[in-house]
């Protein structure tokens, strides 16, 4: 069964939804974008994923659409419309379509930002990789320097991937300076003598809303955190490691690099922070 679409005003079946091939999305990466998870089909966090729109969409001096009222219906009538239980929402605005390739920006009162929404179900509670773990290896951050900026430009993320696909191993640290900045497309924390080291907030990461909750969570069960960063050594020597992000929740890594950490098995403090961020998602989801 097709899957119903937002695009521009419309809900559409997926076949029939349309951009320009003028859309600054499409030639410049000139969009932003946003991921909210569903989870027993309400919205999780939906207030911070459009805050943080907000303030990308106002990084890039592009102008909003839509009120966010109207956006929170969207995203509802979207679940709906495709009955999604669990799964994701991905929202992206562009600066619109311009009527030919022109690096300068067109006036945002003759052509409006373009914005399409679509679903994607996909069982996000009992993720098989919960209970083995991931690998990871480490590659060097190239991307451009505003990754607190959540755009579309996401060729260097996905080539990360690749290259950890091809070495065996499931996602991709990036370092920079010697220092891990986060996953391809997730947030990236070590644990050690049970306090959990995350890199503190700045231009060199996005600033995960799954990040936030989780670390609210952690803080409110006592457990301590330090916001710094963190080389690839370290996180080798760690007790345990996982990532965050709005598709995987709080995910385990087991292995860096080569390097298996502990005894191979998702450590206890992952799957703890996992269990509790369902639970809390499951309450607050509306
Ligand atoms: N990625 N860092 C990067 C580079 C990301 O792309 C993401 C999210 C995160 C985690 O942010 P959040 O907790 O708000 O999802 C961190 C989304 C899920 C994606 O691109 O599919």
């Amino acid at each position: 069964m097709s899957r119903i679409v937002y695009v521009n005003g419309e809900y559409l079946p997926e076949e029939e939804a349309k951009v320009s091939i003028f859309d600054r999305g499409f030639l410049f990466a000139d969009a932003v974008y946003e991921v909210t998870s569903v989870l027993g089909g309400k919205l999780i966090d939906f207030d911070g994923h459009a805050a943080r729109l907000q303030r990308s969409l106002g990084e890039l001096d592009m102008a909003n659409p839509i009120e966010i009222e109207d956006l929170r219906q969207v995203h509802r009538e979207l679940v709906t419309r495709n009955d999604i239980d669990e799964g994701m929402i991905y929202l992206q605005i562009s600066r619109g379509a311009d009527n030919d390739r022109d690096f300068v920006f067109p006036d945002a009162e003759t052509v409006p930002s373009s914005i399409v929404l679509f679903t994607q179900s996909k069982p996000l509670t009992q993720a098989p990789a919960a209970k083995t773990g991931l690998k990871v290896i480490s590659i060097e951050d190239i991307r451009w320097g505003r990754r607190d900026i959540k755009t579309v430009q996401l060729l260097y993320p996905s080539m990360g991937k690749m290259m950890a696909k091809k070495a065996g191993a499931d996602d991709a640290w990036m370092v920079e300076d010697g220092e891990v900045t986060e996953g391809t497309s997730n947030n990236a924390y070590i644990v050690k003598d049970g306090r959990i080291i995350t890199r503190h907030l700045g231009r060199e990461i996005l600033h995960g809303i799954t990040r936030a909750a989780v670390l609210r969570f952690a803080r409110e069960a006592q457990m301590q955190v330090e916001e710094r960063a963190f080389t690839i050594e370290e996180a080798q020597q760690a007790d345990e490691a996982f990532i965050t992000s709005a598709s995987a929740f709080v995910m385990p890594v087991v292995e860096i690099d080569g390097k298996t950490l502990g005894d191979g098995a998702p450590g206890p403090v992952a799957q703890r922070l996992r269990e509790i961020y369902i639970e809390e998602s499951r309450n607050t989801a509306s």
